[in-house]
């Protein structure tokens, strides 16, 4: 698969779901469903040089096991090299983020950042036309753990178009790119958040905006009601990165969204069980459903080197 066949994404950077069009989301699930078939075949893969001689520098300023882990592999497996942005330079402190970005794109091609402030990445992509900015978790958005889930989605369901997702707890980054992704792929999405903690408005008008074939985003006051007629559940942590202090007070609010037996039984049989990862077990989610048959997290932990593989060929391997 050499550049012809990895189409170019329209975008320079992938900061949110949003920046890919309909057309784009859709023909990087299908390149990632390729790459996970070619995996086995290793060097002999046929984009195993597609990033031969390009640098991705990586800077994370919140921890990571997943995303990180699998950056590091989708740009070696793709023949590229991956390089830390050293932490003590202090991201806009000892000098201004678009002079940050001017200088690495000189050196680099593409940044993976994991940021508490979505506009500091919004910065440096705007700084610099010739860096890839490909957003690793902001506090606004998790666009890269959409396109695993996504995929992770089908491959269980068998198909996007007239299914149905629930998403029960925090309006959060996560819920932010699902509720971004799944409406353009034909999926309905129910939502249910304690009161005070619900997607943003603007959030449910964007993926109203670009939802596809019919698919509706509905928003419920109850787990139970958001689960009916759901063909998979998907929770998150009740508090976030950098909300560590906030977790006795949420944890009241969040408990009647907590996914455990009965709420499973709420759902159709043969509902899947869906998290980003890292969970906390017994809160968001109970061991039993987290440990069920139903739970697909390894799938969608696994989908996100795939998946990744895909972005970096589409913004960077296919110019
Ligand atoms: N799901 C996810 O992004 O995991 P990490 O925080 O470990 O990267
Ligand atoms: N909402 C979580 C996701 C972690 C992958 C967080 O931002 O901490």
């Amino acid at each position: 698969m050499n550049p012809p066949t990895a189409p170019a994404a329209r975008a320079k950077d992938f900061l949110s779901i949003l920046d890919l069009s309909h057309e784009d989301l859709g023909r990087l699930l299908e390149l990632a469903a390729r790459l996970k078939a070619d995996r086995p075949l290793g060097r002999q893969a046929p984009t195993a040089d597609a990033l031969a001689g390009f640098h991705v520098a990586m800077l994370f300023e919140k921890p990571s096991l997943r995303t990180r882990v699998t950056f590091e592999i989708a740009v070696r497996e793709l023949g590229g090299w991956t390089m830390d942005v050293p932490g003590q330079f202090g991201l806009g402190i000892r000098e201004p983020l678009p002079d940050v970005a001017r200088n690495l794109e000189r050196w680099v091609k593409a940044l993976v950042i994991r940021t508490f402030g979505h506009d500091r990445a919004a910065t440096l992509a705007a700084a610099a036309p010739n860096l890839h900015v490909i957003n690793a978790l902001s506090d606004q958005e998790h666009p890269c753990q959409a396109l695993a889930d996504m995929l992770t989605f089908r491959e269980h369901v068998g198909s996007w178009r007239g299914r149905t997702l629930a998403y029960v707890g925090d309006g959060n980054n996560v819920a932010t790119s699902l509720v971004h992704a799944a409406p353009q792929l034909g999926v309905h999405v129910h939502v249910a958040s304690p009161a005070g903690f619900e997607l943003p408005a603007r959030v449910v008008d964007d993926a109203t905006r670009v939802a596809r074939d019919g698919a509706a985003i509905r928003v419920f006051r109850t787990a139970r009601e958001a689960v009916a007629g759901a063909d998979a559940v998907y929770t998150d942590v009740w508090t976030s990165m950098g909300q560590e202090d906030q977790a006795a007070e949420r944890a009241p609010a969040f408990t009647p969204f907590q996914v455990n037996r009965e709420l499973m039984a709420a759902a159709p049989s043969g509902a899947l069980f869906m998290h980003c990862l890292p969970a906390h077990r017994g809160e968001e989610v109970t061991s039993e459903v987290f440990d069920s048959g139903a739970s697909v997290v390894f799938d969608q932990a696994e989908n996100r080197l795939h998946t990744q593989k895909a972005l970096l060929l589409m913004l960077v391997g296919a110019r």
